[in-house]
C-alpha cells in the first residue's frame, strides 16, 4: 500500500515526545493529537502498554483520515512482579514523579535483585490494519535518586552498561538508547514499507 503524503498524527500532546517523534521520523509531517481533537484524553484502563497504546490510537483515528501512531510506556522492576508497569504515572497517591519515586524506593528497601526495564509500546492505525512495536531498556534501580534531567523514574535508572542514571545523561544521550528510541525505530522501518 503506498500512500503519496507523509502526514501522521501523533496520539499525545507532550512535547518532549513529540520532539523525539519528530527527530527520529524524519520525513513525516508530524501533526500533534490536539490539532485533531481540542480534548484528547481516553481512558487508559488496558492491562498492558499495548492496549494502552492501542485505545489512545483507536480514539484518535475516529477523527481523522491519516494514520494515527500512539506510545504508551512505564517501567518494570522484576523484584516487584513488573510494578508499577502500566500504572507507572499513578504508583503512588499523589501521582507526582517524587511520589512515585519514593514509593518505588521503599518497596524495593531490602531488596538486592534491582533488575529493571523501560518499556515503551508504539501502535499504529491505518486504514484496518494496526502494527504493534515494542522497545526495551534493560538497567536497575538505584538505591537514592541522582541526576536532575529528564521526567519519572530517569534519576533512579542505570542503563545496562552504564554508571550514570537517566537523569545524570543528557535529554540527547538517553534519546539515543531510549525505549522509546526502539520502538520508534521498529515503527519507522514499517512505515518506510507503507509509504515507499
Ligand atoms: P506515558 O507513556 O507517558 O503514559 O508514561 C507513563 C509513565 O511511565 C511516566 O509518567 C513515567 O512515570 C514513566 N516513564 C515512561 N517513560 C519514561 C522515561 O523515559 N523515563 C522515566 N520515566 C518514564
Amino acid at each position: 500500500m503506498l500512500l503519496k503524503n507523509r502526514k501522521l498524527v501523533v496520539a499525545t500532546n507532550n512535547k518532549h515526545k513529540l520532539r523525539e517523534i519528530e527527530e527520529i521520523l524524519n520525513g513525516f509531517e508530524i501533526i500533534p493529537a490536539k490539532e485533531v481533537l481540542k480534548e484528547f484524553n481516553p481512558e487508559e484502563n488496558g492491562r498492558s502498554f499495548c492496549e494502552n497504546a492501542f485505545i489512545k490510537a483507536k480514539a484518535l483515528k475516529e477523527h481523522t483520515e491519516f494514520p494515527v501512531l500512539a506510545d504508551d510506556s512505564g517501567l518494570e522492576v522484576f523484584a516487584l512482579g513488573g510494578e508499577p508497569g502500566v500504572f507507572s504515572s499513578r504508583y503512588s497517591e499523589d501521582g507526582s514523579d517524587e511520589a512515585n519515586l519514593k514509593k518505588l524506593l521503599l518497596n524495593l528497601k531490602g531488596i538486592n535483585n534491582r533488575k529493571a526495564r523501560f518499556v515503551c509500546c508504539m501502535v499504529l492505525v491505518f486504514g484496518d490494519r494496526v502494527i504493534k512495536k515494542e522497545g526495551f531498556v534493560y538497567g536497575s534501580i538505584t538505591e537514592k535518586p541522582r541526576g536532575k534531567s529528564g521526567f519519572g523514574y530517569d534519576p533512579v535508572f542505570v542503563p545496562d552498561g552504564y554508571d550514570k542514571t537517566f537523569a545524570e545523561m543528557g535529554e540527547k544521550e538517553k534519546n539515543s538508547i531510549s525505549h522509546r528510541r526502539r520502538a520508534l525505530e521498529l515503527i519507522k522501518g514499517e512505515l518506510e514499507a507503507i509509504y515507499g
